[in-house]
Order: C-alpha cells, then sequence, then structure tokens
C-alpha cells in the first residue's frame, strides 16, 4: 500500500466520516487480527495498554449485546458486520512485568489505589480507543463509536467477575456515504488553542 500525504490525512481525519449504514459486506477475521495489530503500536503510560477488545460479529453475540443498547442505536448496530466493545482492565498493572520490563517497579505505580488504575485504565483505554478508529480508517473500514449504552448491563453481560470495564463501543465495516447528513462544523485553532 502507497498513499500519498494528503491521501492520508483524508482517510485518518479530513473526509473520514461516522458511519450510521453499512453496506452488507463482511469484514474478515484478519482485517480484524490487522486493525488490533496496528492499534497496539499507539503509546500508553508505562506502556500499559489497558484496552480489551470483544469484535461482535456472530448474530448471537449481536443479540446479546442489543438489549443493552438506546434506541437511536439500535437499527445501525444490527446492521453493521462487526460491533466492537472497547474495554479497558483496570487490573491492567499486572501485566506491567512483561510490556514495561525495564522498570520492574511499574506496577507499583498504579496498584496502591483502585482509583489511580482506574482512572489511569480509562484515560490510556480511551486514547487506544481513537488509535483504533485511525488503525480501521487506514485498512479502509469506516467506523461509527458510540456512548449511547448501558454500560453496567454490557460489563455483566460480557465482563462478568471480571475488573475490565466497557467504555464504548464502536460498528465498523463499509459505510453507506450517500446516507451521511452534513459534515458539522469544528471549533477555530484560535477558539479553542493558545501558543503560550
Ligand atoms: C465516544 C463517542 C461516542 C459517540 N456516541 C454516539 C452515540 O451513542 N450515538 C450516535 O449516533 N453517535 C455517537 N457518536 C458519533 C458522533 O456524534 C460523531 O462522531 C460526531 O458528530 C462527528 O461526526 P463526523 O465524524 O461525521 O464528522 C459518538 C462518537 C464518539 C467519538
Amino acid at each position: 500500500m502507497s498513499v500519498s500525504e494528503e491521501e492520508a490525512r483524508n482517510i485518518i481525519f479530513s473526509e473520514a466520516r461516522t458511519h450510521n449504514d453499512w453496506l452488507k459486506k463482511d469484514i474478515p477475521n484478519n482485517i480484524l487480527t490487522d486493525l488490533f495489530n496496528l492499534m497496539r503500536w499507539g503509546p500508553t503510560s508505562a506502556n500499559c495498554s489497558p484496552t480489551r477488545i470483544i469484535f461482535i460479529k456472530s448474530s448471537e453475540a449481536k443479540e446479546r449485546l442489543i438489549p443493552f443498547l438506546i434506541e437511536s442505536n439500535l437499527e445501525k448496530t444490527i446492521n453493521s458486520p462487526v460491533t466492537a466493545i472497547i474495554a479497558f482492565d483496570t487490573e491492567f498493572h499486572k501485566h506491567l512485568p512483561r510490556l514495561f520490563p525495564h522498570n520492574l517497579d511499574a506496577q507499583n505505580w498504579f496498584n496502591y489505589s483502585e482509583e489511580v488504575s482506574e482512572i489511569t485504565a480509562f484515560r490510556n483505554g480511551s486514547i487506544q480507543g481513537g488509535y483504533f478508529i485511525i488503525a480501521a480508517r487506514m485498512l479502509g473500514l469506516d467506523c461509527g463509536p458510540m456512548s449511547g449504552f448501558d454500560q453496567v448491563g454490557v460489563d455483566k453481560e460480557f465482563f462478568f467477575n471480571s475488573k475490565i470495564k466497557s467504555n464504548f463501543l464502536c460498528n465498523i465495516g463499509y459505510g453507506e456515504s450517500e446516507k451521511l447528513f452534513p459534515r458539522s462544523p469544528r471549533f477555530e485553532f484560535n477558539e479553542v488553542c493558545e501558543i503560550l
């Protein structure tokens, strides 16, 4: 694959849209593996990599997820080929001796307080969620992220008996561009940024 700098900008940001309607086209499992293998290289604090993902692809798994969605997110989720549950493990620190081997003390930076480990997992899990969207777009997929769902219900259904918590859902697939609504505006640099 070779794309120009301008094409890459368009694919990831300038022309990429949030999709709500999907072509009836499957995503092969090897693309889901490629997606993870790409996004995992994005940085996290102490390389803690707290994101855990369940790719909901089968109709049986979709049926387990559907009851927890708000009404306006139902149809697009039923119709998407895959819905990823982007979650984070608040016990990520157990893996730091493997993931941050040059400092074996690193797990103690996070494991002394549930509040610290949860804030760290949420922060880095959300950043990894952004990497997920960028990686998916680089692989030619479209995304439809959603926070409109019953988080506690999803956690009971999919992460029972663990310290993993759902963050957001992301429909992925090949979007039906004709049904997109007009792009909403974004802030201008001077409205929200400062250079000091
Ligand atoms: C974390 C997150 C949660 C979102 N939750 C929902 C949602 O529950 N339902 C929905 O229809 N859109 C949801 N959206 C979509 C946003 O409204 C959309 O990405 C934004 O308006 C930008 O649209 P654009 O990418 O087409 O410019 C969510 C987006 C993000 C990033």
